[in-house]
């Protein structure tokens, strides 16, 4: 059997319908163009009749992301079809995706048809389909809670009918793994002519078990697996893409398959979505959250230290992420704190990091991440010296909807205080200008991420800077009530790391 997983984008479709989540045409765009470099085999760019700026974001990826297959969705009826056909007319590989729902409860109260009526339509819309296109994909729709004989039969008629590719979804996310597998293999053995037409799969996240169903339909023979990014859709979602195509590949010695996904693009691809559409991705989320290559127990530091493989399965290059991240908070060990220091370039006697360790342990017990300017701090006190170059005493801003923004910044290097205003684009891009002019250090902004630390009006808000600084990378991060603070904060924090590391070897990031 064929091993080669195909992965169809459903995030500009299903993902769309997310409430919240719709984009125009241009962000339509945006997203398809990274997800073709992403290298999926298949982008769902719409549903073209329901809305004229569904149809015309369809032409639009349909006319410009030629190395991959354009699909667009309609309802097994010619309207529907006809707007497809014309909102692909200009793709290079176009797909047309009829459905049609199948099971006791939709035919009944949403389509109020006979299962008869139900085939003869899906038949007819799969004819109808592959008079403009060699390639028809056909769903029925709620097919999990569907007859499985009732299913059989239409699945068999579809394809004599054209149907190249048979998608199940399980709409509502009912099913379980276990039953899905076995579900999916009655299809496989019960439909005569189902080696003709590739099976696919579209799984809900309802139960939270869309990767799990996904990829136990791959052991079952299933090989185009439907997803999106960030796994966004109708409800809960469908099946992340990220988290199945990372499960194939890290776990290829059990599955034996192989998908065309460049993997160091997921990260990129994930943050892209989540910018344009405003969702945050929850700091847990597997492959792409912010704590998804971070250790923070003292246990889990010190195996990382010795070997990353104790408690890494995969590689954050492998998805495009520039590094793992050691935590210090009040889980952390000595092992990992002193590692922090000796990145940082600190260096103390045992008596001096015991006391550093102490005063740490006492700051992380009220914080919840001990951040470097932090361990700046500590070992400064313990040594009685100023241990950062550059501390911030004052900022002042200009901004408004008719101003040019203007930020005057004045920094401490070491006994010396230097002043310096800049423009920017806006106040943050100002002020880092202005840092920029007083420290005259060439910096590239790599990442620039604000997150609520604390609820309500008064949140704390945290920003984590990236700068890259001739061939390095430095992470800074700062926190205050006012996020321009926090920026000049983290900014001036990733510049310190800098001036430390100058004089000491390795990358401060990476681990
Ligand atoms: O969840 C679903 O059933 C769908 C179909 C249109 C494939 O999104
Ligand atoms: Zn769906």
């Amino acid at each position: 059997m064929n091993n080669r997983i195909y992965i169809f984008d459903t995030t500009l479709r299903d993902g769309e319908q997310s409430p919240g989540a719709s984009m125009t045409t241009e962000q339509k765009f945006e997203i398809a163009v990274q997800l073709e470099q992403l290298g999926v085999d298949a982008i769902e760019a719409g549903f073209p009749v329901s809305s004229p700026h569904q149809f015309s974001a369809c032409k639009k990826i349909a006319a410009e992301v030629r190395n991959t297959t354009i699909t667009a969705l309609a309802r097994s009826v010619e309207p529907d079809i006809n707007a497809a056909a014309e909102a692909l007319k200009p793709a290079a590989h176009p797909r047309i995706h009829t459905f049609i729902a199948s099971s006791p409860i939709h035919m009944e109260y949403k389509l109020k048809m006979k299962s008869d009526d139900v085939l003869e339509q899906a038949v007819k819309g799969v004819t109808y389909a592959r008079k403009f296109v060699p390639e028809v994909e056909f769903s029925p729709e709620d097919a999990t809670r569907s007859d499985l004989a009732f299913l059989i039969r239409l699945i068999e008629k579809v394809i004599d009918a054209g149907a190249t590719i048979i998608n199940i979804p399980d709409t509502v996310g009912y099913a379980v793994p276990d039953e899905f597998g076995a579900f999916i293999t009655a299809i496989r053995e019960g439909v005569p002519n189902m080696d003709k037409a590739l099976l696919s799969v579209h799984c809900h996240n309802d139960l939270g078990l869309g990767v799990a169903n996904s990829l136990t339909a791959v052991r079952r023979g299933a090989r185009q697996i439907e997803c999106t990014i960030n796994g966004i859709g109708e409800r809960a979602g469908n099946a992340a893409l990220e988290e199945i195509v990372m499960a194939l590949e890290v776990r290829k010695d059990s599955f034996g398959c192989t998908t065309a996904i460049n993997t160091k693009q997921i990260y990129n691809t994930s943050r892209l979505l989540s910018n344009i559409i405003a969702f945050p991705i929850a700091r847990n989320k597997p492959i792409v959250g912010d704590n998804a290559f971070a250790h923070e127990s003292g246990i889990h530091q010190d195996g990382m230290l010795k070997h990353r493989e104790t408690y890494e399965i995969m590689r954050p290059d492998q998805v495009g992420r520039e590094f793992s991240h050691i935590v210090l908070g009040r889980h952390s060990g000595m092992h990992g704190f002193q590692k922090r220091l000796s990145e940082l370039g600190i260096r103390l006697t045992d008596a001096e990091k015991k006391n550093a360790f102490d005063r740490f342990l006492e700051l992380a017990d009220r914080k919840k991440e001990v951040f470097d300017e932090d361990l700046l701090v500590i070992s400064g006190e313990v040594l009685g010296r100023q241990t950062a170059t550059y501390n911030l005493e004052y900022f002042n801003i200009l901004s408004g909807n008719v101003s040019v923004p203007t930020a005057t910044i004045r920094l401490k290097i070491n006994d010396e205080t230097r002043e310096e205003a800049a423009t920017g684009d806006g106040p943050v891009d100002a002020i880092f200008r202005a840092i920029d002019r007083v420290t005259e250090i060439p910096t590239t902004l790599l990442e620039y991420n604000v997150l609520a630390v604390t609820p309500g009006k008064q949140a704390l808000g945290e920003v984590s800077v990236i700068l890259r600084i001739h061939d390095a990378t430095y992470l800074g991060k700062g926190s205050s009530t006012d996020i321009l603070e926090a920026s000049a904060r983290a900014y001036v924090n990733a510049l310190n790391r800098y001036k430390l590391t100058e004089t000491s070897a390795g990358c401060p990031e990476s681990l």
